[in-house]
């Protein structure tokens, strides 16, 4: 088969926004603890975060991080996780069936970020709570001093404000496993006028209103139209989220799972568009995908029971997903979809960042491991600047059971003018063989700088704390400049490439 890629550096979607390759920290499973956090560590620093964790945080080049859930903040009384440790008190994680023990709260959070060099998004509590305790955490985060809340902060260490700018008005309330789940009309106003007393204390906050926990949902679609109808001038963003995986051995559909992705991004806009004509408003809603990934719940499950009833663990290892080579390939292909849609995707936090459905995993007391997902990850945070490219891909294309035709072959590509680099991240889905892959740039002048394929025999191989070095992105030695200014190279199956020009 043979695909080929039209790319214009004049012809820009939008720039390469940072806060594309963000993550999630939540305090769910072994996360924050054993994950961010774990005092005694070998390599724990004097507050007690694994050095190492940080260390591969900074390699998989993460930008920001949303905090503190998730499905957990829905019951979070953020005032038990700040002040003297041995005073916080322990209480009942409904959403993980799990006990919090609040020795990492907001103020250590704040203390890891700005060592791992991330930007904090904070959700606040619309589950359990509402518009008093909202306004009561961002006074203690975002205040100088001189009142209750930011004093309590300055006498907690915390001399100076965090000036957080991101806030999640809640997470995923239409769902009904959240606590305090609502209808969209419910949400909504709750929403907007959280949104309207947050901004009497600080206007410039960028705050979002909870989307579709999947495009899935059976409200999606009515739930945005009706969340943005009251929310609209308060906000700056919706939220979407997503898990793939594959099912009943449908491989060909879970290879094109960037196809929903790329139909949910499109659905969400044109529905915040129809609401801004219907109220003739002149802004635009942008979306923060602040939960995105690949994630098996059947292998989750297969091999990690749930705590039930009786049993209300701290920190029990849930959700640990091993990812295998066409998982990272999936992810390679979703990150694609967020680059396209930069005109309107302005964040998006890949869910979540150590040990939880995760591409960094911990051992207690011991190593670290990289998961198959960290790969292109890494690769595409590191490597795409400056604009997004249109990139015209013209490729064969076959039949999914879930997501209708699909391409063999997706793509996009980034132009940085300062550098004078362009690269195209690029997934081959066909299965069985090769495709060939022409790339045709309209500008003379760039040269092939090296390309890399990331994919296995096995497309079932996973890493493990013993071996997670058999499959790395190595060169594509099939990659050459043709006599016309194209470059050609050979895209193995189940694959994700990375190809540089100068
Ligand atoms: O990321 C795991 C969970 O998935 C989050 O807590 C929740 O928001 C979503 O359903």
């Amino acid at each position: 088969a043979q695909a080929t890629l039209t790319i214009d550096p004049a012809f820009t979607i939008g720039p390469v926004r940072r806060r594309t390759f963000g993550s999630f920290v939540e305090h769910l499973g072994r996360c924050v603890y054993e994950g961010i956090y774990e005092p005694g560590h070998p390599t724990a620093d004097e507050d007690g975060f694994r050095g190492d964790v940080i260390e591969l945080v900074k390699e998989l080049g993460i930008s920001t991080v949303r905090y503190p859930g998730g499905n957990f903040v829905s019951g979070y009384r953020w005032e038990d996780g700040v002040g003297p440790v041995e005073d916080r008190p322990k209480r009942l994680d409904l959403a993980w069936h799990s006990t919090e023990p609040n020795t990492v709260g907001l103020d250590e959070f704040m203390a890891w970020a700005r060592k791992a060099d991330v930007e904090p998004m904070m959700a606040v509590n619309l589950g359990t709570r509402g518009v008093a305790e909202a306004l009561e955490v961002l006074e203690y985060a975002n205040i100088a001093g001189g009142t209750a809340r930011s004093d309590q902060r300055r006498a907690n260490g915390a001399e100076e404000p965090y000036g957080i700018r991101m806030w999640c008005l809640g997470n995923e309330m239409d769902g009904p496993w959240q606590t305090g789940h609502k209808t969209a009309a419910e949400y909504g106003r709750l929403a907007a006028e959280t949104a309207r007393a947050m901004r009497q204390i600080q206007p410039d906050l960028e705050l979002v209103a909870c989307g579709s926990s999947s495009a899935f949902m059976p409200t999606f679609g009515s739930w945005e139209h009706t969340v943005l109808t009251e929310t609209y001038e308060l906000v700056d963003y919706v939220s979407a989220h997503v898990y793939y995986c594959e099912g009943d051995n449908d491989l060909g559909s879970f290879l094109a799972s960037a196809v929903n992705m790329d139909h949910f991004i499109e659905s969400v806009v044109a529905t915040a568009d129809a609401v801004r004509a219907a109220g003739k408003h002149t802004k635009r809603i942008h979306i923060s995908f602040d939960e995105w990934n690949v994630w098996d719940q059947k292998r989750v499950e297969s091999y990690i029971p749930s705590p039930t009833g009786d049993d209300w663990p701290i920190a029990p290892p849930l959700l640990e997903d091993h990812y295998t080579v066409a998982d990272a390939v999936v992810v390679g292909n979703l990150l694609i979809s967020l680059l396209r849609h930069t005109d309107r995707v302005h964040s998006a936090s890949q869910a979540q960042l150590v040990n939880v459905i995760a591409p960094i995993m911990t051992q207690q007391g011991g190593g670290i491991w990289k998961q198959t997902i960290f790969h292109p990850f890494a690769q595409a945070s590191s490597l795409a600047k400056g604009a997004v490219l249109r990139t015209l891909v013209d490729t064969p294309t076959y039949e999914t059971a879930v997501h209708g035709t699909a391409g063999l072959v997706d793509a996009v590509a980034t132009w940085d003018s300062e550098s004078g680099e362009l690269v195209v991240f690029a997934v081959n889905r066909a299965q069985d063989e090769a495709t060939e892959l022409a790339v045709d740039v309209r500008m003379a002048g760039l040269e092939l700088v090296e390309a890399t394929s990331y994919s296995h025999s096995d497309h079932t191989w996973q890493a493990s704390p013993e071996d997670d070095t058999t499959v790395l992105p190595v060169a594509n030695e099939s990659a050459r400049t043709t006599a016309d200014g194209r470059v050609t190279l050979s895209l193995p199956a189940i694959s994700w490439n990375v190809v540089r020009l100068r």
